[in-house]
């Protein structure tokens, strides 16, 4: 299966073994200038030390879905927990072979594919919730789980929409409808937890980083072009243009305004019932 060039970006730039927005726990004290990317890690780590606070006690195997490049996985076999990872992603299968050997088992499939032998205690969607198929996760959850068994979901959700054209209206699920579907699919809702707050930093930084740099940069590289090739310089524009403004609207993702107005990221604990 192909590998997320986007996260395999995130993996070699931040070079952390995390693929998700990190934890903050008092963002409103944190001066963004004076951000390094040790910070980030130190959040990643964060993330995944409050996340393991909502794992039940009783909890022994657990089963990471979407497991991206192991730094979960790591955090949870050093806790003690027995663990088996999956990942669709040809990119992450070799890191996670490579990482873990044969301590841990790898299932190379999306998880609405997943063919269990093993019941597990908790299945753990780390920012891979968004990825699955609503319905089909919450089936195929019931069948990996044992009889009272937890699905732990930390994602984002879309909890309002309008007219806009947004993409964080996009490659979201809505929230209402994924809450309607563990009840329809026999999962109840024992626990939850709004951590929009504590990840929006985050997003801040990576928008700090792209006004700081990257505009001046990408600005000064086409005043160079326009001043020392005007006619190669003005035919790439026309040929590009349209495809620069759908890049540059993906920058909204990284407004955290705009985030705020339409979605939640949320912890979800539910117990197969
Ligand atoms: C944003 S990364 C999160 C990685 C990791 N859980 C973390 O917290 O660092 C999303 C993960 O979901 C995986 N994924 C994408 N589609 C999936 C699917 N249908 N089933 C299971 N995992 C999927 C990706 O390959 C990736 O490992």
């Amino acid at each position: 299966m192909p590998t997320d060039h986007v996260l395999k970006l995130y993996s070699k730039t931040i070079q952390s073994s995390f693929l998700h927005y990190g934890f903050w726990d008092d963002p409103e004290d944190v001066e963004l200038s004076s951000l390094s990317l040790q910070d980030i890690k130190n959040a990643q780590y964060r993330y995944i030390d409050h996340l393991a606070s909502f794992i039940p006690k009783e909890t022994k195997s657990i089963l990471d879905v979407g497991c991206g490049i192991g730094g979960n996985a790591s955090f949870l076999l050093k806790k003690g927990y027995s663990l088996e990872a999956l990942s669709p992603d040809s990119y992450q299968k070799s890191v996670i072979l490579e990482k873990f050997k044969q301590d841990v088992t790898f299932h190379h499939c999306k998880f609405e594919e997943f063919e269990s032998k093993t019941i597990f205690d908790l299945i753990l969607e780390s920012e891979s919730t968004c990825y699955i198929d609503i319905h089909q996760g919450f089936k195929k959850a019931r069948k990996v789980l044992r009889n009272g068994g937890y699905l732990l979901a930390s994602d984002y959700f879309v909890f309002y929409r309008d007219q806009s054209k947004s993409l964080h209206l996009k490659s979201s699920h809505d929230m209402n409808k994924y809450l309607e579907s563990a009840k329809e699919n026999g999962f109840e809702l024992i626990k939850q937890y709004d951590q929009t707050d504590n990840t929006m930093l985050t997003l801040d930084y990576a928008n700090y980083l792209v006004e700081r740099f990257i505009n001046p940069t990408i600005d000064y590289g086409v005043f160079s072009a326009n001043k020392n090739f005007p006619k190669i310089s003005r035919a790439l524009g026309l040929l590009f243009s349209k495809k620069w403004q759908k890049k540059q609207n993906q920058l909204d993702l990284i407004n955290s305004d705009l985030f705020r107005k339409y979605r939640k990221y949320m912890i979800y604990l539910f117990q197969k019932i």
